[in-house]
């Protein structure tokens, strides 16, 4: 029988700077009352100078793979799914690779706006299935704030930075995600976007002076989609597993605005304290919150093994998916991992890595195809 990908490690990495709605106050047109009775938001998190997407991503797997018990050498997969890379290549994953030492892993990036944690859980769960690969670490992150308009208060009062991981890996009970759907309408792809900078519109000094750089955003309508597509992806995913929904003990919903929370939970009829909802201190994290959101659900004993779970999230695109897990936790067993250890290993592989492609070209010269 084909393995299942039961998810047996987890973590969460924020920035420690808060930037509270009364803050916003100060810099746009705006009110904490607004902001708090439209969306729910209270703060939100944003990076500092030497913050980015691949730090946070690292920080977020280092406490993942911790949880797991597993060292950095033993993973196969790394997906970072992300809006807000690094660089447009190469791949924030590929950095990840580097600074964690995951020697043996191969690397990309996934975009699927605040869906992609979705999407990424489900690709590397169903590599695990086939039996292509045993371990594999799913990553959301985001450092939005950088991409932000910060006088424009449509959208500036909704985003915040923050990361978070997933470890998965196979084992032969039935646990992990049992079922997902990933879905995506590219008719709407105008109502949230950042045209500058891509192969369309390559940065200019008209794109930098035009704002095409920072994000674009039709609220109402975006807000009009989620509502339609949240609860009808929940009912489809719950049936693809062949539960019901007294069969969930939670949902795990991105966290854009508690109003589309709210409107999708009544359209299901689940009751809101069988839902996580954490936005108020972090904003619209992106992919990056449905992790986060998991991470806070276990430390607070809302989730434990044995419960069935269903994540559900929409985003630019458009994009929206579902899935639902089998909670199961880290395998048991007292295995030694030393992550400080290989941290700094990997910091010192990277370096001479880099030291040795430097003499190789002198010795070898540069024109030599294997340098
Ligand atoms: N403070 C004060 N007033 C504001 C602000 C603000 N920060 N922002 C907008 N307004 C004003 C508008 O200008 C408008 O004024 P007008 O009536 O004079 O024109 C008024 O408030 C109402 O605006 P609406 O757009 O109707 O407000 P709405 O209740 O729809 O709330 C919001 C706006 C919060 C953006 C909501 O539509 C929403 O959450 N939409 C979904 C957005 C979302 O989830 N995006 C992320 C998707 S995930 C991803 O892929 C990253």
């Amino acid at each position: 029988m084909s393995p299942f990908a039961h998810i047996t490690g987890w973590g969460m990495a924020v920035p420690e700077k808060v930037l509270t709605n009364f803050e916003l106050e100060q810099m746009v047109e705006t009110t904490d009352e607004w902001i708090v009775s439209r969306t729910g938001i209270r703060e939100r998190r944003i990076v500092s100078d030497d913050q980015t997407t691949a730090s946070l991503a690292t920080e977020a797997s280092r406490r993942a793979l911790e949880i797991a018990k597993i060292n950095p050498g033993e993973i196969d997969l790394i997906i970072v799914s992300t809006s807000s890379p690094e660089y447009l290549f190469p791949a924030t994953a590929s950095l990840v690779q580097d600074r964690l030492g995951a020697v043996r892993a191969g690397a990309f990036d996934l975009l699927a706006a605040c869906t992609g944690f979705i999407y990424g859980l489900n690709i590397a769960t169903q590599a695990i299935r086939t039996g292509s690969i045993r371990t594999a670490i799913v990553i959301g992150a985001e450092t939005l704030s950088r991409f932000v308009d910060w006088t424009d208060r449509d959208t500036c009062v909704l985003f915040g930075d923050g990361a978070g991981a997933f470890v998965l890996q196979a084992g032969e009970e039935r646990a992990g995600l049992l079922s997902a759907v990933m879905r995506s309408d590219g008719s709407g792809g105008d109502l949230l976007y950042l045209p500058g900078g891509g192969s369309r519109y390559p940065t200019t000094i008209d794109t930098v002076n035009e704002g095409l750089h920072n994000i674009k955003m039709k609220g109402r309508e975006v807000f009009r989609f989620a509502t339609r597509v949240m609860a009808q992806a929940t009912k489809e995913v719950v049936n693809k597993a062949q539960l019901s929904m007294d069969d969930i003990q939670l949902i795990i919903p991105h966290q854009a605005n508690k109003r589309i929370i709210e409107v999708a939970l009544k359209k299901l009829d689940f009751p809101m304290e069988r839902c996580i909802v954490n936005l108020d201190r972090y904003g619209n994290t992106s992919t990056a919150s449905i992790p986060i959101a998991t991470c806070e659900a276990i430390n607070d004993g809302r989730l434990k093994p044995g419960d069935h779970v269903v994540f559900v999230g929409f985003g630019g695109g458009l994009t929206w998916g579902a899935a639902v897990a089998r909670w199961s936790g880290p395998f048991p067993g007292i295995k030694v991992v030393r992550p400080a250890f290989y941290s700094l290993y990997a910091r010192l592989r990277s370096i001479i890595n880099r030291v040795l492609r430097r003499i190789d070209a002198f010795i070898l010269g540069r024109d030599n195809p294997y340098t």
